[in-house]
């Protein structure tokens, strides 16, 4: 029998899936792209590594918030965004018949470039078992750590919203450093935290570890300049997925290999985004903008955290990102129940599988949504649950 859509039938759609911030940047933060956009001599080609000036922007603002300093421009390049950047690393890094090691469940292009580069990649698990931060040495063998050539790590973590503690960030540097691999830190969601909110807390969290209330650079810790690169966007914390820009920063080798592969496929960021970026990170409204986005963050998070509670929904409190990690109920493949819910209300979660196989058993609730739109949401959901 033809099945019928929950749209055929007349029920509105509303997504609380796909991590896209509902709001836009700050009126100022468009009023300074809108003169650079004006500014005559903005608009050949740029440079490929990008413009010295957000450079030096982006390594001020990573020494006051994330304490990394003692950079230079070697260390340092704009990217179109994480995604590109990652991308480009790999191919940068990766030969057939090389191991990298990826968070599970994960941002899918770590396992998608790797693979499509000829590697083998192996799942660590981040998972309320591992407490969410792995040991790696635990899920690799001795002969895959002999070929392992890029540990991937995303703190805060997408999809579950944890950040990992200094002492385990230290821990994966001293492994780096003792096997000889590189790590690739993406730090897409670092500037959105809830101040203490997340990891165990003595929440419904399976945590044991205590969690530092703001997420640590993975720079900041000792002898990580060997072997490390992290990438930085604004796309999330700014409002401007839709901007394309972020940079890159850490280890100068690894910056140079980037570079060399960026060169021979895009043309760099459009000068006038890079020059306003620049601007924005040195304004002194900057930071103020940042903490009024947590917050806004974190007000809609405790909503929807109160509400699936209530519903008896089993939640990890998340520490950071625009991320609600929860556990589906009853014993249900997720994509099914992901499936039956938007099929019976509309209403779209992303199921947990789809970002590896240890995100069965969970979904994922995006908080880039509007106000309305999470009350709505909230309604189907609790209907459905309540069948
Ligand atoms: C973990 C993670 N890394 C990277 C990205 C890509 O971000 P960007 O817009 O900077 O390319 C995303 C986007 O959703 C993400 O969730």
């Amino acid at each position: 029998m033809r099945r019928v859509s929950g749209r055929a039938r007349g029920l509105e759609t509303v997504s609380m899936g796909i991590g896209d911030p509902d709001r836009d940047p700050p009126e100022w933060v468009r009023a300074i792209l809108a003169e650079e956009v004006m500014r005559e001599g903005s608009h050949r080609y740029p440079s490929y590594k990008g413009h010295p000036q957000l450079h030096a922007a982006a390594l001020a603002y990573v020494e006051r918030s994330f304490g990394v300093g003692g950079l230079g421009d070697a260390n340092v390049m704009t990217t179109i965004g994480s995604k590109e950047g990652i991308a480009n690393l790999v191919t940068a890094l990766v030969n057939p018949g090389d191991v990298i090691a990826m968070p599970d469940p994960m941002y899918p292009v770590f396992g998608t470039m790797s693979r499509l580069h000829g590697a083998e990649t192996v799942s660590l698990p981040v998972h309320p078992s591992t407490d969410f931060m792995p040991d790696p040495r635990q899920y690799l063998s001795s002969e895959q750590e002999a070929r392992l050539r890029v540990l991937f790590i995303n703190y805060p973590h997408n999809p579950t919203g944890q950040i990992a503690t200094r002492a385990y960030l230290q821990s994966l540097v001293d492994y780096a450093r003792e096997r000889g691999c590189v790590i690739v830190s993406d730090m897409a969601y670092g500037e959105i935290f809830f101040g203490g909110a997340g990891g165990p807390a003595g929440q419904t969290s399976a945590g044991t570890a205590a969690r530092p209330t703001k997420p640590d650079s993975i720079l900041a810790m000792d002898g990580a300049l060997d072997c490390a690169i992290e990438m930085h966007s604004f796309s999330k914390s700014f409002n401007m997925t839709g901007w394309r820009v972020g940079f890159a920063v850490g280890n100068a080798q690894l910056i140079g290999g980037l570079l060399q592969v960026k060169s021979n496929i895009d043309s760099g960021c459009f000068n006038a985004i890079q020059l306003a970026m620049a601007r924005v990170l040195d304004d002194p409204r900057c930071d103020p903008f940042l903490a009024e986005n947590r917050a806004h963050y974190k007000q809609r998070m405790e909503k929807v955290i109160g509400a699936l509670e209530g519903m008896g929904i089993k939640v990890h409190r998340p520490g950071a990102s625009i991320f609600v990690w929860c556990e589906t109920p009853g014993n249900v493949p997720s994509i099914d129940w992901c499936s039956r819910l938007l099929d019976e209300t509309g209403l779209v979660v992303s199921p947990g599988a789809a970002y590896g196989q240890y995100g069965e058993g969970f979904f994922r609730i995006s908080l880039s949504t509007p106000d309305a739109d999470i009350d709505k949401a909230l309604d189907k959901l609790r209907e459905f649950v309540a069948r």
